[in-house]
């Protein structure tokens, strides 16, 4: 079977027994090392998502063979590297050719019609290279970091069903990322904050069970939240800022503690412990 279509199967399946697929994002090794072993002792698929200026900073090449080595670290738990947010027709073929398993076009912020054209060109680009293809419709707000205060929704942002609908329809992409009140990163007062469920229900009737959908900016988001997300159709569920406040909180606390620490897998170690933790609490949830 091709790599697209195990990755297809494998959302089919969560589709229809109503679990997640996580997308966990990583730009270094000892994030890379900790979601490995967070990993481990759960039966599941993972995808490992790198963005535009994680895998810049990666490159590449490099993130494809971490996904590599991840894989054969992780035996029987199968893993996919997604191109998160991708911004142009350029840089997700680029990743493709370097040998991505999937791509995010995020054209959120886009006219839906330019949305529609550059998302279809990438769909039959990338369904013709063995590739998955994420499509977004809505703006998904904010970046992946702890944010000061409340969140705040432009309703505008949101996605309107009937779009969705349009935009599956005419570029027959993979999976769909919609905006349903998720945003980017943690609110550090977001206690009771909800996702617009009633939304998702509407979209989910609109464009059907061809298409996966996918909840962007799962961190700080509540189990129950997430769970009743699952039930309206939500498949894939991503996870950056859980990870990265991981790795900088254990990472000030090992220098704190050892100030005159140079050795990089000295200081490293708990860091890698900190990111395996946020894993496997978060799949702990749901495997
Ligand atoms: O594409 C990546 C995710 O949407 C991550 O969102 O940083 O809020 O977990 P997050
Ligand atoms: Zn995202």
């Amino acid at each position: 079977m091709t790599n697209r279509n195990q990755l297809l199967k494998i959302f089919k399946k969560a589709q229809k027994e109503n679990y997640p697929i996580f997308q966990f994002n990583f730009s270094t090794v000892e994030q890379l090392k900790g979601i490995i072993e967070g990993v481990k002792k759960f039966n599941c698929p993972i995808i490992l998502g790198t963005s535009e200026g994680e895998s810049s900073f990666l490159s590449l090449e490099v993130a494809v063979e971490m996904k590599k080595i991840a894989q054969k670290a992780l035996g029987k738990n199968k893993v996919f590297l997604n191109f998160d947010h991708g911004k142009s027709f350029d840089i997700i073929s680029q990743a493709i050719k370097a040998g991505y398993d999937m791509v995010h076009f995020d054209g959120g912020n886009l006219d839906l019609q330019e949305n529609i054209k550059i998302t279809k060109k990438i769909v039959e680009y990338g369904k013709k290279r063995d590739v998955v293809v994420e499509g977004e419709v809505g703006f998904i707000e904010q970046s992946s970091v702890i944010h000061k205060g409340k969140p705040k929704i432009k309703l505008e942002n949101l996605t309107d069903p009937d779009d969705a609908k349009l935009f599956v329809q005419k570029t027959r992409v993979d999976s769909l990322a919609v905006s349903i009140g998720n945003v980017h990163g943690v609110y550090q007062r977001a206690e009771n904050f909800k996702l617009d469920l009633e939304r998702l229900s509407v979209i989910k009737r609109e464009v059907g069970d061809d298409v996966f959908l996918v909840l962007h900016g799962g961190s700080g988001i509540s189990f129950n939240q997430l769970k009743k997300s699952i039930e309206k159709g939500i498949v894939k569920i991503n996870i950056n800022t859980e990870i990265r406040t991981a790795w900088r909180k254990a990472l000030e606390k090992s220098l704190k503690n050892s100030p005159n620490e140079i050795t990089p897998y000295k200081l490293m170690s708990s860091v890698t412990e900190a990111i395996q933790k946020t894993i496997e609490k978060k799949l702990k949830l749901f495997y």
